[in-house]
């Protein structure tokens, strides 16, 4: 049996391209999304295209339930896992005591709640099969606080975090862990976090989702620990290491407010 790709948030943005750069190299995939139709339509497309084996698996990320429940169903099924990546995610913008705790809670139990899991439960299977590889998607957002998004920025700085400490635990055992980190890319994540990104619409600045998806393919075929798509992102990704704290912070909060009202 030929081993599987797992990609949560495969039905749309940086999740379908890097399922597309995937099923190009002819791996088979599992796709993971709340919307089943869409994952549906995509995995025909991706049959017809690329002649590969697409699974799919309606999930709500952020119901721990749900998320139990796909662990145990690949327990059971023996499904083999050949790679895993934690791509799907969404951020809140605005000023934090104005959002909903809903949305807040929602976004914390997918950005992290659901995505350790998988890495606990999969890395689990992946340790008791032949070994694998894990890729977890953080964000540039990760190297620095990130005021009036501050818990989008906070998850994924634990996401960096988490990934780079598994990275080191976990190759003993055959799994590779690697952490992508994206810097503004064109897809839904705006719309649906409420943000107006016009000013960089169409700037050196907003990456397309396929460009993200092939650096981050190559990046996994090296087993490079943190891979970040673009040069200016590199350099954005940096710059806190050598700018004092106080400024990080600012810089951050008012780029942010450029974004969201
Ligand atoms: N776009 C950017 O500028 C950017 C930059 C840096 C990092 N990132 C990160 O990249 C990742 C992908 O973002 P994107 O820009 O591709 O976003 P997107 O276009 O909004 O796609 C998000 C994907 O996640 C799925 N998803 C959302 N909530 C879910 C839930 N509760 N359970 C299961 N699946 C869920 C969505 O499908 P359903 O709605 O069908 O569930 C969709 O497939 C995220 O982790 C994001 O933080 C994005």
């Amino acid at each position: 049996m030929s081993a599987y790709a797992l990609i949560t948030g495969a039905s749309a943005g940086i999740g379908l391209a890097l399922a597309e750069a995937l099923a190009r190299q002819g791996q088979s995939l599992l796709l993971v999304a709340r919307n089943k139709e869409h994952l549906h339509a995509q995995a025909l497309e991706m049959q017809r295209r690329f002649g590969v084996e697409v699974l799919i698996r309606a999930c709500d990320l952020s119901k721990p339930l749900q998320v139990t429940g796909l662990i145990q169903e690949l327990e059971e099924s023996n499904l083999p896992i050949n790679l895993l990546i934690n791509n799907a995610g969404l951020g809140t913008a605005g000023p934090f005591l104005a959002q909903e705790w809903a949305d807040e809670k929602q976004e914390l139990e997918v950005n992290i709640l659901a995505l350790t899991q998988l890495c606990h439960g999969i890395g689990g299977l992946m340790a008791r099969q032949q070994g694998g590889k894990i890729l977890n998607v953080a964000s540039i957002a990760a190297f620095q606080p990130g005021p009036w998004m501050s818990s989008y920025y906070a998850s994924k700085a634990y996401v960096l975090s988490l990934s780079e400490g598994l990275r080191e635990e976990l190759k003993p055992l055959g799994i590779d862990v690697s952490v992508l980190c994206p810097g503004p890319t064109r897809t839904e994540f705006f719309d649906r976090a409420g943000m107006d990104v016009s000013p960089i619409e169409g700037s050196p600045l907003m990456m397309r989702t396929d460009h993200v998806a092939q650096i981050a393919v190559k990046g996994l075929a090296k087993n490079r620990a943190i891979i970040t798509p673009g040069l200016l992102n590199c350099l954005i990704a940096a710059s806190p290491r050598f700018s004092p704290r106080w400024l990080v912070r600012k810089m951050a909060g008012r780029l942010n407010r450029m974004f969201v009202h």
